[in-house]
């Protein structure tokens, strides 16, 4: 079925795959969404749940993705359907693969948007923030979004870093970009939390976050924060499916999948206090909405010492997180071109970048000459942003539930996890009932049907 060698890589180590992997995981998601989600969403009763979703729905399906990539050997859509064979199931189960490979290309249009913003914010650090107040920074956020240019020209140049990248195939370059950013990303976010810690309002920000309010947990919050899990744990786009077929057999998938978990939630927790523990030092709106990072930080940067390369670092190592997750985002539909129409690597990776981008022009208008156009109320990057985080991606995640849980043989489960005893019965049972029903639910109370 699919020729091995053009995209067929393997990543040197395991190590490797924890890093590619974590590196697709954590992006945009945790530094620039997580905190915003947790300001509009409330707070604690956000990350509450958002924490349940990644323990009891998030890490089972982190597992099973990767696994049915590595079973299936192949681009989401051939993966399904090699393994849909091997079950003796119905070829339709390659939807799943179609549905990874559409939200993944949908959220690299808007993604890309946003990594614009960050490289902006890249060259306004070189000038350093001095002197600036709360009110010069949101003017400067509105100004930026109000510019089709400035946005279309940033989110222009990112996705051309990363057409360049994929191209040269993933192995090499992204394995050894990622060994020296994630650890250098994770010292900023230390750094970040030692400034909190000393000069801004930690303890507000830990009641914010921890505080326990179940009282506040609505049908809104449930669904914001289950959409969160799958978009910072990268599920349901192929994007682990894809990395998890150049996998290594032998290599555990639990304990791979559990490390990376650790990673994107610690990054996630320690950014979310950082910003609000400034948030709530300068008496800023923690529900700032989507503009929350880039208006507190410079604050903090403009006032630490060192600020301005504290600043320029961390808008930096924003935008290579956002870069190693959008190359993830990238693979899927790449591979599937190449290994289904037997186009080359780089007009597939041409074609995949040019859809995405097309569609990011759109995205960057959403936000000033097209900011009128609104389908359910809802403007083109909320509405893209709806429609995959919370439709496609839960949808997906389902779908591979009953999948792994349902349809595969279970001896074949078993041997392909590599999980023995109470640890494998506790995971098939995550996998089987948990989140299967968890997803159906939460939808179902969405749709108004329940509760
Ligand atoms: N997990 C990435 C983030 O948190 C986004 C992403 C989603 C990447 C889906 C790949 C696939 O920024």
């Amino acid at each position: 079925m699919s020729s091995p060698s053009s995209v067929r890589a393997h990543w040197s180590s395991r190590w490797a795959f924890i890093l590619v992997t974590a590196g697709s995981a954590i992006g945009l998601g945790n530094i620039w969404k997580f905190p915003y989600m947790t300001g509009t969403n409330g707070g604690s009763a956000f990350v509450l749940v958002y924490l349940a979703c990644i323990v009891g729905i998030g890490v089972p399906l982190l597992m099973a993705e990767t696994m049915l990539g590595r079973r299936g050997q192949g681009n989401p859509v051939d993966a399904m359907r090699s393994v849909a064979t091997e079950a003796g199931a119905n070829q339709l189960w390659q939807v799943v693969g179609a549905i990874g490979i559409l939200g993944a290309s949908l959220i690299l249009s808007f993604y890309s948007v946003v990594a614009g913003w960050i490289l902006d914010y890249t060259v306004l650090a070189v000038h350093g923030f001095d002197g600036m107040s709360k009110d010069s920074l949101s003017a400067i956020f509105s100004a930026l979004l109000a510019d089709p240019w400035r946005l279309i020209g940033w989110h222009s140049l990112f996705m051309l870093l990363n057409l360049l990248v994929v191209i040269g195939g993933v192995t090499g370059g992204i394995e050894r970009a990622n060994k020296i950013l994630m650890p250098a990303l994770f010292a900023i976010v230390l750094l970040l939390l030692g400034y909190g810690i000393v000069a801004a309002d930690m303890a507000a920000a830990v009641r914010f976050m921890f505080h326990f309010e179940p009282q506040a947990i609505s049908a809104t919050v449930i669904l914001s924060a289950m959409g969160h899990a799958f978009f910072t744990l990268s599920l349901g786009m192929g994007a682990i499916m894809t990395y998890g077929s150049y996998l290594e057999r032998g290599t555990s998938i639990a304990r791979t999948c559990l490390y990376i978990t650790l990673a994107d939630t610690g990054i996630a927790l320690l950014a979310g206090l950082s910003i609000f523990a400034i948030v709530f030092a300068q008496g800023l709106e923690p529900a700032a909405g989507p503009g929350l990072i880039l208006q507190t930080l410079p604050l903090a940067f403009s006032q630490m010492p060192m600020g301005n390369i504290v600043g320029v670092l961390f808008f930096v190592l924003v935008a290579f997180a956002a870069w190693t997750s959008a190359i993830s985002l990238i693979e899927p539909a790449t591979s599937f071109l190449v290994e289904r129409t037997g186009l080359g690597r780089k007009p597939a990776v041409a074609a995949v970048c040019f859809v995405a981008w097309f569609i990011g022009i759109a995205v960057a208008l959403s936000f000033n000459l097209w900011s009128e156009i609104k389908l359910f109320g809802l403007n083109i990057f909320d509405l893209l942003d709806t429609l995959t985080t919370k439709m496609l991606m839960p949808l997906a995640g389902l779908l591979i539930a009953l999948f792994a849980g349902w349809v595969m043989k279970r001896a074949h489960v078993a041997d392909e996890i590599g999980l023995q005893g109470g640890a494998f019965r506790l995971w098939y049972g995550a996998v089987r009932y948990v989140s299967p029903v968890a997803i159906a639910l939460i939808f179902l109370n969405v749709i108004g049907v329940i509760g």
